[in-house]
């Protein structure tokens, strides 16, 4: 993120996510009321993007999942052992404050999730996501994410196509 105003870190309980406004209530609601939750019963991890210090600007999350072989476009399935699901990682909600849409930042925080997946020693065959509707999986899309043939609002990117930092 190289040039932009944004410090990356794990989520804190002092950070401060009151003013915290994306386009979607339901992910302000997460980070207001349900994340710290969530993190303490181990059920995901939480990463924001910081600007002014303590001020959250946009916010991911990550959990592990599993990909079922025969849900995988026939393309991908042939390249992969003959197991019924591949481990995958789950980047379960992606949100951006008004206030900084269109800067980049969605982009570099997707970045940061398929980084520290791709770096992880506990192997994943992909990051995947289920967007929560078409205008978010055009988003994906256009980051590369394949859409799964019979789920389009689940996609997923194969983390060998990353490369490590
Ligand atoms: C989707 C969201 C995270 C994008 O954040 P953002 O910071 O505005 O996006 P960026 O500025 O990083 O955009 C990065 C790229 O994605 C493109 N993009 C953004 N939204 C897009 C969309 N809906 N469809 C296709 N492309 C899109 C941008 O044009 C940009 O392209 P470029 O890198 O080629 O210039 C943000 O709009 C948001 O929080 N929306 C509400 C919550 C949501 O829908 N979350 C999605 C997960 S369910």
């Amino acid at each position: 993120m190289s040039g932009a105003p944004f410090r990356l870190a794990p989520f804190d309980a002092a950070h401060d996510r009151t003013g915290f406004r994306s386009d979607s209530e339901p992910l302000n609601r997460y980070l207001r009321e349900q994340v710290t939750q969530d993190i303490r019963r181990r059920v995901a991890a939480c990463f924001v993007a910081l600007a002014d210090g303590q001020c959250i600007a946009g916010y991911y999350t990550l959990a592990s999942a599993s990909l079922m072989l025969a849900d995988l476009p026939a393309s991908t399935g042939k390249k992969l052992p003959r197991y019924p699901s591949v481990p995958a990682v789950r980047m379960g909600r992606l949100a951006v404050d008004q206030g900084f849409k269109g800067r980049g930042l969605g982009g570099a925080l997707l970045a940061d999730a398929l980084d520290r997946a791709a770096r992880s020693e506990i192997a994943a065959f992909a990051l995947m996501v289920d967007a929560k509707d078409d205008a978010a999986a055009a988003f994906y899309r256009h980051h590369g994410f394949i859409a799964l043939p019979d789920s389009p609002l689940t996609l997923f990117l194969p983390l060998t196509t990353i490369q490590r930092s």
